[in-house]
């Protein structure tokens, strides 16, 4: 079975003191969630005094990207080992805003899951269609391209750091959410191709997130579907009670 995974995707929201106002808010009420993994990825001028309001709770901080460098001239970049040494424990790598605001390839993703993965980080490697490749009926065509490419040459063994975010892009912050219908059938598409490049076993371990307008309202349901593992929740994740009734989904 596998563990459902719960994670908060801020983006470009929340300064320090209202990250560690947060926490403060949900520790104790999302303690009681038992059987999920929580998480939260944050800006980084953040991390380190989120992961230590985290301390000793059941919530793990991530960052939002990372670079593939461990050091150098790099200038505006932040490497794998930096953000362990801030607290983090995984990274999100490959989402859509990056993929389209900031020029993120599968091949620039590719790289910084395998340097993520090499310094001890877990990872959440996004993928997804936008509106006009679902209209064209290319969805399965882009997905696979970003799993393929995204996860070339990793090992069976470090895909047990790997959780896989399906985000089509036209549910992303639209409150235009798939339907669990929709998610299921790219979900088990995913899981299908993770069988035929890392093997069954791998294909049923990996976690795969759904994202795109995820809410308290609709997360049971998409969570009922037999291959959603998880969430990635932007605009949802951002207040307490809502983030509380997310990763309470199951009670
Ligand atoms: P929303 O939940 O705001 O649609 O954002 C989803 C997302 O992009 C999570 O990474």
């Amino acid at each position: 079975m596998r563990r459902a995974f719960i994670a908060g995707n801020w983006k470009l929201n929340k300064t320090i003191s209202e990250s560690v106002e947060f926490v403060n808010a949900v520790k104790a009420s999302v303690a009681g969630a038992t059987g999920v993994d929580i998480g939260i990825g944050a800006q980084f001028a953040a991390l380190k005094s989120l992961a230590d309001a985290c301390k000793g709770t059941n919530i793990k901080i991530g960052a939002q990207d990372c670079y593939w460098e461990e050091s150098g001239a790099f200038t505006g970049e932040v490497a794998p080992a930096m953000l362990i040494d801030a607290g983090c424990s995984f990274v999100i790598i490959g989402h859509s805003e990056r993929r389209q605001f900031f020029g993120e390839t599968n091949e620039t993703v590719n790289r910084k899951i395998k340097a993520a993965l090499a310094a001890g980080l877990e990872v959440i490697m996004c993928c997804g269609e936008m509106l006009e490749e679902r209209e064209r009926g290319v969805t399965n065509k882009v997905v696979k391209d970003h799993i393929v490419n995204g996860l070339a040459g990793l090992t069976v063994e470090q895909m047990k750091k790997v959780t896989v975010a399906y985000e089509p892009v036209w549910a992303i912050g639209t409150g235009k959410t798939a339907t669990p219908a929709q998610a299921q059938e790219v979900h088990a598409f995913i899981r299908g191709l993770l069988k035929e490049i890392f093997g069954e076993a791998t294909a049923q371990s990996v976690r795969i997130q759904y994202g795109g307008s995820v809410k308290p309202d609709n997360v049971k349901e998409l969570m009922a579907q037999p291959d959603v593992d998880g969430g990635l929740v932007g605009g949802a994740s951002l207040k307490p009670d809502s983030f509380e009734k997310l990763v309470n989904f199951g009670k």
